[in-house]
């Protein structure tokens, strides 16, 4: 199999490249990413020698260069790339459109005209908005409160159009909040975890009772996977998550005390405008239809992604820096 991956030097797009040229050494991979400040090539520095991977540094948005790829013998496509952190969208939403969104458009038409046989739209249950009382399920409504989460709603939609419209074979995925290595430090926990080695304040917003379902990332690398090679499912909609539901205060408490450190160094900060107050993904339907289903206690895989990160120091020590600390300054108000 030929593969388009987008996005694959971002977190959970090099996790999945690696799992893939792991799983499947006669698969070609090639990898499309802008290299965005999250775009990172450490991350695959192990695989990029491979002769089954290629890098090719473009946009998602170059519909020549698109074309070009996808023509180019392709059997599949997933789309990681995308701008994705909730806060970032919040100063500035421009960008997130024009990924997210637009990017995804570029795709679809490609993959149209070539008639791609799998397309996986890589969705996020931030699409659904809050989870009042129970889990949503794949037809609860979409109710996006920040400008990544519509954005991701749009190329969600968009995505399922291609299907009901041009019959192109499309799965949209809707996993909840991934951890693991390799996620870049703006994220909650390796935030948290990079702070609390170094001995700075965790900035916990509002009173820190918000919760998310974890999943570790190689689970969702797998269910992707198994969705990759299914067939009789164009057009469905899958939730990806572990059940494992955990607030901030939760995760910091855990942090602070797999790494010997006081609880002093968790600070209350001002809350995130439209904060969600729980993200929670019913899974029923994965498991029923392919027999996925998260297998991984959350607090012992986060003590391993925790001793990843603290023995991992020349991975994340050079992110933050330069323009790093000038987001933080600008997020946070303080210096990091
Ligand atoms: P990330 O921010 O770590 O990586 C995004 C990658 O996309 C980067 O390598 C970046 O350079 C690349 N990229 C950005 N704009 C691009 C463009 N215009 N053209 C080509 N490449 C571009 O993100 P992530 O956490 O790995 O998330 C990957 C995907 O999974 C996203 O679509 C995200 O919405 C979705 N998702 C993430 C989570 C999570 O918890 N992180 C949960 C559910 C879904
Ligand atoms: P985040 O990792 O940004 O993921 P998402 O917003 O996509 O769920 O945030 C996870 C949770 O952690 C969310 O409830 C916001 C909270 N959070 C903080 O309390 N402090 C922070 O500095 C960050 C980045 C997040």
């Amino acid at each position: 199999m030929k593969l388009l991956v987008t996005g694959g030097l971002g977190f959970i797009g090099s996790n999945f490249v690696r799992y893939m040229l792991n799983k499947y050494p006669d698969y070609r991979i090639i990898n499309l990413d802008k290299m965005t400040y999250a775009g990172n090539p450490a991350n695959l520095a192990d695989i990029a020698d491979n002769p089954h991977y290629s890098f090719v540094r473009g946009d998602i948005i170059d519909v020549q260069l698109v074309e070009k790829l996808i023509g180019e013998g392709c059997d599949a496509v997933v789309n990681f790339a995308a701008e994705t952190h909730v806060d970032r969208s919040i100063a500035d939403a421009g960008g997130f459109i024009t990924t997210d969104v637009y990017g995804t458009f570029v795709l679809l038409e490609a993959a149209r005209r070539h008639k791609i046989k799998r397309f996986i739209q890589i969705s996020t249950d931030e699409v659904y908005g809050e989870a009042e009382s129970e889990p949503c399920t794949e037809n609860a409504p979409l109710n996006p409160k920040s400008p990544y989460a519509a954005s991701k709603a749009g190329a969600d939609r968009l995505a399922f159009s291609y299907w009901a419209t041009y019959q192109l074979p499309v799965i949209i995925t809707r996993c909840s909040n991934n951890y693991g290595p390799y996620q870049y430090p703006e994220k909650m926990i390796p935030l948290f975890v990079t702070n609390a080695l170094e001995d700075k304040p965790l900035p916990v917003y509002g009173d820190g009772q918000n919760t998310r379902d974890w999943i570790y990332v190689l689970e969702h690398n797998a269910a992707i996977d198994l969705l990759l090679h299914s067939s009789g499912l164009d057009g469905e909609v899958f939730n990806i998550g572990s059940g494992g539901e955990y607030s901030i205060l939760q995760i910091a408490g855990i942090i602070l005390k797999v790494l010997g450190k006081t609880d002093r160094l968790i600070c209350l900060v001002k809350d995130r405008p439209g904060h969600v107050r729980r993200h929670a993904v019913n899974t029923d339907k994965i498991r029923r239809v392919l027999n996925w289903q998260s297998q991984i206690s959350f607090e012992q895989e986060l003590e391993k992604t925790i001793r990843w990160y603290q023995n991992n120091r020349s991975w994340w020590e050079p992110i933050k820096s330069g323009s790093y600390r000038e987001y933080y300054r600008t997020h946070y108000g303080v210096e990091l």
